[in-house]
């Protein structure tokens, strides 16, 4: 049975798989998974069926902090259901989030989900990479 709910620490060894696939250049590493767990402890989802298909770290102020989703479950729509959890609990908030300028699979994912471009923030990474803004307005987020 699929399901999205809370993350518990014993999931934490999954998800370092999941980032080390996700994000080569910049991957959480066991602590920071649990000062997000402890900054986050309503909000750090993950998707889950038998394995951790994915996972979503977002503030309910709308700040989408990271996501990512199992390499091999992509493109079945578990990151939308992600992002469509996430705007459930932020409400009528407007939802915010950086991506990497070389991160073209994540720009159009969240341009199909009704995302726009709003600003650059220059060398955002620590590697110095530059990142987009991206906004989903407060009136698509209920849809
Ligand atoms: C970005 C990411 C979370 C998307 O998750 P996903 O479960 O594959 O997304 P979905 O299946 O819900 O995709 C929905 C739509 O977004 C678009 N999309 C998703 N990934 C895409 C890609 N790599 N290239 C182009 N369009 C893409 C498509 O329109 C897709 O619909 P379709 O499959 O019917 O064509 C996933 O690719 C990922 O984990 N990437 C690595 C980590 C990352 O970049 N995280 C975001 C950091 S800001």
């Amino acid at each position: 049975m699929r399901m999205i709910r809370k993350v518990q620490p014993p999931d934490f060894e999954e998800l370092l798989q999941i980032e080390a696939e996700a994000f080569p250049k910049s991957q959480y590493d066991l602590g920071q998974f649990w000062n997000l767990h402890q900054t986050y402890p309503n909000t750090f989802l993950v998707d889950v069926t038998e394995l951790i298909n994915g996972y979503i770290v977002f503030s309910l102020e709308g700040h989408l902090i990271s996501m990512a989703v199992r390499s091999g479950q992509r493109r079945k729509g578990i990151g939308t259901r992600l992002v469509q959890e996430a705007s459930a609990y932020c409400a009528d908030t407007p939802l915010l989030l950086e991506v990497r300028v070389s991160n073209l699979g994540a720009q159009e994912f969240y341009l199909a989900l009704g995302f726009n471009f709003i600003g650059r923030a220059k060398g955002y990474y620590h590697d110095g990479e530059d990142a987009l803004l991206m906004e989903r307005p407060a009136a698509l987020v209920s849809r």
